[in-house]
C-alpha cells in the first residue's frame, strides 16, 4: 500500500526514463507525452543544454540566501525585464505562490499610496490559480473550496468573457483584476484580444491594477512569449512557474514600476525562491526560449496541429465538439466525458491530461517535432474510430 497522501488519482504507470517528447515506462513501453508535467517541461524531458547549465551549476554553488545578492537570480531577472513589459521581477518556487505573491503585490501597493480599503481581487468565475488558501478562494470554484472554510474573503467573481458581468461585479474597493490569459485547467479558454484590450481599457478607467496569470499558457507555449501579447496589452502584474523552469521548480512574479512601489523590504520573502541552482536553469531555458526563430516555430507546429485536430473534428463530428487553444496549449473538447477517451490515447502511446469541460488537454513540449504531431494525429484518429465503432 502506497504510504503517499491519497490526493491525487494517479493512473497506475510510472517512468522509468525520458527522452524529448518521449517517457519509458517502468512496464517497458514508450509513450508520447504530450502532458510533459502538465506544461512544465518547455523543452521536452533530458535536455542536453539544461541538463549540462544544472550539472555546471551544482558542482559551483546550490543556495544562498536571499540575505544575500545572487548574480544568477540579478541575471534571469534583468533578462526577463528586458524580454517583456516588466521593470522588476521577485522569486518564488511554484505557480500558487506566484499567484499569491502576485495578490499580495497589488494589495500592498494600494495600502503604500493610502488606499488601504482597496483590496479586493476579482477573478472569473470557476478558474485556476493554484491550491493555497487564497488562490483556491480566488477561483470562485465550489468544489475547490469545499471543507477548506472559513473563507478566504476579499474575492469577487464574474462571468468568463462577459464584460457586463465583470463591469456589474467592480467596486470602489476593487484593487486588481487577477485572469488567466488562456484558461488551462478549466477547459482550455481563450480570451478574445478584444476582450483582453477592453479589460485593460477598464482597469486603466477605474484605476484598477490587471494581474495577467501566464503560469500555464506563458514562457512561449502560446507561441508569443507572453499570450497577452496577441492582444498588443502591457498588464501590470504577471505571475509565470512551469515552463520558465523547464522541468525545475521555479516561480516569479512580473511586475511594472508602480506595481513594485508598495514592496519593501520585508514584505514578501521565500527561503528558496531565486536560489542560484533554480536561477541558472530558468537562464539556460531563456537561452534557448529567445534563440532567434525558437517562437516562430512553435507557432508554426502549433497552426500544423490545429489544422490537423480540426480535419479529424471534421470527420468525427459526434464525438469532438471543438477544437481549443493557443500554441501548443491545445484542449479537444468532446461531447461525453472525456476519461475513456484518455485511457485509449494512453493505450496507443499517447499521454494526454484532462481540463474541464469535459476537454483532453494536448501540451507538447515547445520543441516537438513535425513526425510527432503526425503521430499523435495517427493515434487521435485511430482512437475516435474505435471509439465511434
Ligand atoms: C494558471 C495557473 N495558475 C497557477 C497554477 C498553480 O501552479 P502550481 O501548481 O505550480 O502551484 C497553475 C497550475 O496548474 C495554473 O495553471
Amino acid at each position: 500500500m502506497s504510504a503517499l497522501v491519497k490526493n491525487y488519482n494517479r493512473r497506475k504507470i510510472s517512468f522509468k526514463k525520458g527522452k524529448g517528447s518521449f517517457l519509458y515506462a517502468s512496464n517497458g513501453k514508450k509513450y508520447l507525452d504530450f502532458v510533459q508535467g502538465i506544461a512544465v517541461n518547455s523543452l521536452g524531458h533530458a535536455n542536453p543544454y539544461l541538463i549540462k547549465a544544472i550539472n555546471k551549476q551544482a558542482k559551483k554553488l546550490w543556495h544562498v540566501s536571499n540575505a544575500f545578492i545572487i548574480p544568477e537570480g540579478e541575471r534571469l531577472a534583468k533578462r526577463l525585464t528586458q524580454k517583456t513589459f516588466a521593470d522588476f521581477v521577485m522569486f518564488q518556487n511554484s505557480g500558487t505562490e506566484a499567484t499569491e505573491a502576485a495578490m499580495k503585490v497589488a494589495r500592498r501597493y494600494f495600502y503604500s499610496i493610502g488606499q488601504p480599503k482597496k483590496n479586493r481581487i476579482l477573478c472569473i468565475k470557476n478558474s485556476f490559480h493554484g491550491r493555497t488558501l487564497a488562490a483556491i478562494f480566488a477561483s470562485g470554484s465550489k468544489k475547490m473550496t469545499e471543507g477548506f472554510g472559513p473563507k478566504v474573503g476579499g474575492f469577487d467573481h464574474f462571468e468568463f468573457g462577459n464584460l457586463k458581468s465583470l463591469k456589474r461585479s467592480i467596486t470602489k474597493n476593487t484593487a486588481a483584476i487577477m485572469i488567466e490569459t488562456a484558461l488551462g485547467e478549466k477547459g482550455i479558454k481563450v480570451h478574445s484580444n478584444f476582450f483582453l484590450k477592453e479589460l485593460r481599457k477598464i482597469c486603466n478607467q477605474k484605476k484598477i491594477l490587471l494581474i495577467l496569470d501566464e503560469v500555464q499558457c506563458g514562457i512561449g507555449r502560446s507561441g508569443k512569449f507572453f499570450a497577452f501579447e496577441y492582444a498588443n496589452i502591457k498588464p501590470d502584474i504577471v505571475p509565470i512557474a512551469k515552463g520558465i523552469g523547464g522541468g525545475y521548480p521555479i516561480g516569479a512574479v512580473l511586475m511594472n514600476k508602480k506595481a513594485a512601489s508598495g514592496m519593501v523590504p520585508g514584505t514578501h520573502g521565500s527561503t528558496f525562491g531565486g536560489a542560484p541552482i533554480s536561477m541558472q536553469v530558468g537562464n539556460a531555458v531563456l537561452d534557448q526560449i529567445l534563440k532567434k526563430g525558437f517562437l516562430k516555430n512553435v507557432q508554426n507546429i502549433s497552426k500544423y496541429f490545429h489544422s490537423g485536430l480540426k480535419k479529424i473534428q471534421k470527420q468525427y463530428p459526434d464525438i469532438i465538439k471543438e477544437v481549443r487553444g493557443i500554441g501548443l496549449l491545445i484542449g479537444l473538447q468532446l461531447y461525453n466525458n472525456q476519461s475513456k477517451f484518455i485511457q485509449k490515447l494512453m493505450n496507443n502511446n499517447l499521454l494526454t491530461i484532462r481540463a474541464e469541460e469535459n476537454v483532453i488537454r494536448i501540451l507538447p513540449p515547445l520543441t516537438v517535432k513535425k513526425k510527432e504531431v503526425d503521430l499523435a494525429i495517427k493515434i487521435i484518429k485511430k482512437v475516435c474510430k474505435e471509439y465511434k465503432a
